[in-house]
């Protein structure tokens, strides 16, 4: 635990997101008139919601009077946020959270790459394949993964669980037990959501194994089926094995403004007996200063009528984009999954192409930027990632272009 060491120096070239902006970048250089509809990384493109703007308005001019700066923030998060927080996303859903069980945070990505640092070194994590990369790479770059194999794109120490066609996108158990798993639902890259009933069966395993799931809810926003849970503590027996990670850049469109959170039940405990809350409040209070004041005012103002209201209205945008793309791509004679539950639409690459060979198809000949579904692991080959936050006339125009390929 908490161990330098340079084993990121065996990380297979640049960060997946980073890699992909640059074959752009380089297409762009050489094109430089070439119009790019961009349905890569998940970045979202609607301006914030006007209640989150209003709070950081009303936030900034505060910072102006000495009687209402602030200084450096709690570093667990400030009361009024881990509160609203706790109260609408889990309590409304009926899952028993309290407020001080909420670690505010400066964004999912920092916190599912950071959240490593409070399991053993020895641990044995366990991943789905295909994977949001950080998951990987920030325990690689812990020492925890064993060697890599350039064959096969793996690790030697960690657990794959193939998420493929056969098996609807949803992991079977492993054979070896691990000690922490990554979930992430509904899913980047798949699109795919656990229903209620295969996120409980995680849930009895984990308890049963004693192993401790880390449960990315990211995209819990776009969940429009009633089968699907929107948190892990919606599961019995959750709070004695789970973690989870919310972010409000999907959502509420904070890419930029990065806010986020990861709860902790005070009760949850490693397969030593290690009570896992103080390690990661004491990680927070060690390397964080908290989350800018204004920052999480806005935050709060998501969970206003008005701003759940404007939220809603959003993420009913960019799914419309998602269903315009998913069945123009299935009217093309595409098989089409994710895009109900998700912002994410997971295809299958025509005449068995690569998922980079398609990747270079898609730019060179539409100007359009997807993700190789390769790129999130050995079972995303073949596969191809687009999203849905795009405007809705870069999707139609995507669509269009991908027609006359
Ligand atoms: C993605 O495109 O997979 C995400 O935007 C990456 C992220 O959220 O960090």
């Amino acid at each position: 635990m908490f161990e330098a060491n340079s084993d990121y120096l065996k990380l297979p070239g640049s960060y997946l997101f980073s890699t992909i902006a640059k074959k752009v970048a380089a297409y762009s250089k050489e094109h430089p008139d070439a119009k790019l509809v961009r349905l890569g990384i998940g970045d979202v493109t609607q301006p914030l919601p006007p209640a989150v703007i209003k709070a950081l308005h009303k936030a900034v001019d505060e910072q102006a009077d000495p009687a209402t700066f602030r200084g450096y923030a709690p570093d667990l998060g400030y009361e009024f946020l881990r509160h609203a927080i706790a109260e609408n996303s889990y309590r409304a859903l009926g899952c028993d959270i309290a407020d001080d069980e909420v670690f505010v945070s400066d964004g999912a990505k920092s916190d599912s790459g950071n959240i490593q640092e409070i399991f053993e070194k020895n641990n044995i994590i366990a991943v789905t394949d295909p994977v949001y990369p950080v998951y990987v790479d920030s325990n690689v770059m812990a020492g925890r993964t064993g060697t890599y194999d350039e064959k096969t794109t793996r690790w030697s120490d960690v657990v794959y669980m193939p998420c493929t066609e056969e098996n609807g996108f949803c992991p079977d158990f492993p054979e070896k037990t691990p000690d922490v798993i990554y979930i992430c639902s509904p899913n980047n890259p798949t699109g795919m959501a656990l229903t209620k009933d295969q996120l409980q069966a995680w849930v009895d395993y984990a308890n049963r194994n004693g192993a401790v799931i880390i449960f990315d809810s990211a995209y819990e926003a776009y969940i429009s089926e009633d089968h699907i849970p929107h948190s892990i503590f919606e599961c019995e027996g959750s709070r004695t094995c789970a973690i989870e990670i919310r972010s409000f850049s999907k959502n509420a469109g904070f890419t930029g403004l990065r806010l986020g959170a990861t709860i902790i039940p005070k009760d949850l405990k490693d397969h030593n007996g290690q009570a896992l809350y103080p390690l990661w409040a004491r990680r927070h209070g060690t390397k964080y200063n908290g989350a800018p004041y204004i920052v999480q005012r806005a935050g709060e103002a998501c969970y206003t009528n008005e701003g759940k209201q404007e939220i809603r209205e959003m993420v009913g945008r960019y799914m419309k984009n998602a269903g315009f793309i998913k069945d123009s791509l299935a009217g093309m004679g595409y098989t089409v999954y994710g895009g109900v539950n998700s912002p994410y639409i997971w295809l299958k690459t025509p005449n068995n192409l690569t998922s980079w060979e398609f990747f270079d198809l898609l730019l060179n000949k539409a100007n359009v930027v997807g993700t190789p579904g390769s790129g999130f692991g050995p079972s995303g080959e073949h596969f191809f990632r687009l999203t849905s936050f795009g405007t809705y006339e870069a999707s139609v125009e995507a669509m269009e272009r991908i027609r006359r390929l």
